[in-house]
């Protein structure tokens, strides 16, 4: 982890790269607070000021760190996370260099996409965190749906528009025996990406905002919207609200209702009707011989028919 921050202080800061015997010795708490000074300078597309100015949150978002390029927003956070970085600290990127999909997978994140990860400190059991994602899974539907697009999500941690994924999020955990330190929520959206600067392979299943709507996305709008929309169904996580939640959940899956596959690790693959949702955000599958089944996780794929 340390490594990883000296290089990007290292790129971000002439004054250290300089001096490479320096970096060696500086402590882990100044290069913390050295990111945040690094992150508070102007980046060219996300402009910080401008999403202030369209929050009105009460703590998402109060401490906004952005970049021009970082490895992945996710790792920024957690080591800001492990130095004390308050509940609802923002970490925003132009670019990531190895951003982080789920299931170990590279997630592409060239300039013209929202990357960013938020820092949370709930006070929750380990077994309930994975409930954050279904959470900010609701929180990007809401918001895009408010731009005018038919946005569902697909279990868990998907949002499509037109069967395409526009979003993902990665939820990591630092949990100690029964408590969570903290959790970062990391997500990346689509926006002005124009898809055919993807690798090819993945051009397919994805989309994004201005692909749909046809015209050049505003991101700090897009941005503030999702914080102050993610901080009203936190607040109700955090009071442990978590059927108004699956509710909203379910109304906007696209999953409940189609024949799925779950793949999941090591290659066992699970088929079924996905009829369902528990309260730890499972995913309830009715097997071909009509058993019921709870998937965890696993990579869900929505198969057109049986
Ligand atoms: C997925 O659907 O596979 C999850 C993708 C999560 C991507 C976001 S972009 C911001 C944050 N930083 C990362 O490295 N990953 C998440």
């Amino acid at each position: 982890m340390k490594k990883n921050m000296q290089e990007l202080l290292s790129k971000n800061e002439e004054k250290i790269s300089k001096n490479s015997d320096s970096i060696l010795n500086i402590t882990e708490e100044e290069i913390a607070s050295t990111i945040k000074e690094l992150g508070t300078k102007k980046t060219e597309r996300i402009i910080v000021d401008e999403i202030k100015e369209k929050l009105n949150t009460e703590y998402i978002g109060k401490e906004i760190y952005c970049f021009q390029e970082v490895d992945s927003t996710n790792t920024v956070s957690k080591f800001l996370a492990e130095f004390g970085t308050d509940e609802g600290t923002v970490i925003i990127a132009e670019t990531q260099t190895k951003g982080k999909g789920s299931r170990g997978k590279k997630w592409e994140s060239p300039v013209g996409g929202i990357w960013l990860s938020i820092v949370l400190r709930p006070d929750i059991s380990p077994s309930k965190a994975s409930l954050i994602t279904l959470a900010a899974g609701v929180g990007v539907a809401n918001v895009l749906r408010d731009l005018g697009v038919d946005a569902r999500i697909k279990w868990p941690n998907d949002v499509l528009i037109n069967n395409k994924k526009v979003s993902g999020i990665l939820t990591e955990a630092n949990a100690k025996f029964s408590t969570v330190d903290y959790v970062i929520v990391g997500i990346g959206i689509d926006s002005n990406l124009n898809i055919d600067t993807l690798p090819s392979k993945i051009q397919p299943g994805t989309t994004s905002l201005k692909e749909e709507l046809k015209e050049d996305i505003d991101e700090s709008q897009i941005i503030a919207n999702f914080l102050v929309e993610f901080e009203k169904i936190y607040n109700k996580f955090k009071k442990e609200e978590f059927d108004d939640i699956l509710y909203d959940w379910r109304k906007m899956s696209q999953t409940i209702g189609s024949y799925v596959e779950i793949q999941q690790p090591l290659g066992k693959k699970l088929k079924g009707y996905a009829v369902g949702i528990n309260r730890k955000g499972a995913l309830i599958l009715e097997k071909d011989n009509g058993n019921l089944i709870k998937v965890i996780s696993g990579e869900c794929i929505i198969k057109e028919d049986k």
